[in-house]
């Protein structure tokens, strides 16, 4: 529909359809029509006040489904034939069911997500909690565009910091340890390590045999990684979080030899007291570093390798890197050195960026009372409380306190992260995030459940839409809600944010609440026209929330 009154415009106004798409409005009131065009732009051009450009478009015959124009001050408010647009979504809807939203945007795009991509060897933090949410959201988002896509986790399971780990295993390893509680032992060992500056030399010698492929110290690493992902994989099963590929860094140790002739080839390479470094200044990006004087690789060089290796097998048209914004130079770097190598594959390359989670005070949350936050207790606190409220609203078996409390626990986290945008930082609140009141996951789960267990009590079992008799004003709003989710995807892949989802669902639901405490549904003389769309509701209020990575419950 918006089509439609789109190209009536450009025919009005001469402006073009993409132009005019960034300047329609629609209405907060919607008695003030469908949609509205502010004037300003136009009166520029046509050297009159945006008032009278106003009115003489309003002079202008209706069509394309457009029933009635209208000018108030600057703005042509433009009123839409309901009755049938509203049939011509609800048909829709019935039709796609769980596609409904879908485009074909990108359906010539092979997108590789990177994402999660923790540190082996360290506590799965609450750092990399962001970037498996919204990695996993932004997976799924385009894919609704047509998208090939893959998601990869790209674990930091090479570095100095397994000289460290080494070092102090061989002093104060315990082996029992290490099998019951790896993450917490590793973790031990590190600080301890590093809290010993004169330890600092042996761990570097330490990391350089393990590149050198000393056969023990691999056998350590690799033990200290299998623990690592067995501790991970949980995580991620609480999460409802998948992924295509597991990569890591590892992998990219033996390929810095090549890396380093690449540039060497393309003069790109320069010797600075012993290390190797290519000089980026004139890009206004300082230094990347690319080898240490004592020969061993750095982060840099192996993600030259790896987007290489991973061009060659997946043939990708775009990878997003979905990792924290304090990355950003490093990303920046990156995408400037392979673009300095030649490939034009490279322009497909794009960081997601995302903020930080902030504790109350408005600092980092990464500790709690001066102790590292640890992902796994986090998830246990989000379950226990949401027990507890399922608890307090029903009697129910044990395996089905837990099975809810956990699809609560899990909404209330993905939720309270993806309603934000993400570049921004936010506050971690689990409190929050698991009230059942507000812009919330579990408000969402309770708003789709009492829609369903409306249609339930109607026994509405419908797969047609019946045709539709006059509106009233709250399901005309939400008809137009529900219209909007097809621009709601597309726009979330084109930002490549999930937070306009989240905030779709939400006022999706909201709208339905005005309906729902404004018109009576059964018993009522509509109440087969008031039930399907109860239903389609429900179908793409669960369709936004899929998106997002939560599956609702049919009872709550
Ligand atoms: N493991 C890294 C970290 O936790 C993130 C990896 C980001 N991806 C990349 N290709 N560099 O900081």
């Amino acid at each position: 529909m918006k089509d439609q009154v789109l190209s009536f415009l450009a025919k009005a106004t001469k402006l073009s359809s993409t132009q005019l798409e960034t300047i329609l409005e629609v209405p907060k009131d919607p008695t003030l029509g469908d949609y509205a065009l502010p004037c300003f732009i136009l009166a520029k051009e046509q050297k009159k006040a945006p008032h009278i450009i106003a009115q003489e478009l309003a002079q202008t015959k209706p069509t394309n489904g457009i029933t009635k124009l209208q000018a108030v001050g600057p703005y042509l408010n433009i009123f839409i034939d309901t009755t049938s647009t509203a049939q011509e979504t609800l048909t829709t809807i019935f039709k796609q069911k769980e596609n409904y939203g879908q485009g074909t945007s990108a359906k010539k795009e092979t997108i590789l997500i990177e994402c999660s991509s923790p540190n082996i060897a360290k506590p799965f933090g609450i750092g990399h909690l962001r970037s498996t949410i919204i990695g996993a959201s932004l997976t799924r988002i385009a894919r609704t565009q047509g998208a090939k896509v893959k998601t990869l986790n790209y674990l930091g399971d090479w570095g100095t910091q397994f000289g460290k780990l080494i070092v102090g295993y061989e002093r104060w390893g315990d082996a029992k340890k290490l099998k019951t509680n790896p993450i917490t032992h590793l973790l031990d060992l590190y600080v301890k390590v590093s809290a010993d500056p004169t330890l600092e030399e042996h761990a570097r010698a330490a990391f350089a045999k393990l590149e050198h492929g000393d056969k023990k110290y691999l056998k350590l690493w690799k033990q200290f990684k299998d623990l690592s992902i067995t501790e991970f994989t949980k995580i991620y099963q609480q999460l409802g979080v998948e992924f295509d590929v597991y990569s890591g860094e590892s992998l990219y140790n033996t390929d810095k030899d090549k890396v380093l002739l690449d540039l060497k080839n393309k003069k790109l390479l320069k010797k600075d007291q012993g290390a190797e470094i290519v000089d980026l200044s004139q890009y206004e990006l300082g230094v990347a570093l690319i080898q240490k004087s004592d020969g061993t690789t750095l982060y840099a060089t192996r993600d030259i390798a790896a987007a290489k290796d991973r061009q060659q097998k997946y043939r990708f048209t775009q990878m997003w890197y979905e990792v924290g914004a304090e990355q950003t130079l490093h990303f920046r770097q990156l995408f400037k050195l392979l673009e300095l190598l030649g490939y034009t594959w490279a322009q497909g390359l794009t960081h997601i960026d995302h903020g930080l989670y902030l504790d109350h005070d408005g600092k980092k949350f990464a500790t709690r009372k001066g102790k590292t936050v640890f992902m796994k207790d986090i998830l246990k606190e989000a379950q226990e409380l949401a027990e507890e409220e399922v608890q307090k609203r029903e009697k129910l078996s044990g395996k089905e306190v837990k099975k809810r409390a956990q699809a609560i626990a899990r909404a209330a986290i993905i939720y309270g992260d993806l309603k934000n945008n993400r570049t921004h930082n936010m506050v971690f609140d689990l409190d929050r995030f698991l009230s059942f009141e507000g812009d919330t996951g579990p408000y969402l789960l309770y708003a789709y459940a009492r829609a369903m267990s409306v249609l339930k009590k109607a026994n509405y079992k419908q797969s047609k839409v019946p045709k539709l008799t006059a509106l009233t004003t709250t399901e005309k709003a939400l008809l137009t809600k529900l219209a909007q989710f097809p621009e709601a995807t597309l726009q979330a892949y084109e930002q490549r944010t999930p937070h306009v989802i989240a905030g779709y669902a939400f006022q999706l639901a909201q709208t339905f609440n005005e309906f729902y405490h404004a018109e009576q549904i059964i018993g009522s003389k509509e109440q087969t026209q008031r039930c399907t769309l109860v239903q389609a509701y429900t179908q793409t209020l669960k369709n936004a929330l899929r998106l997002l990575g939560i599956e609702p419950l049919e009872t709550m």
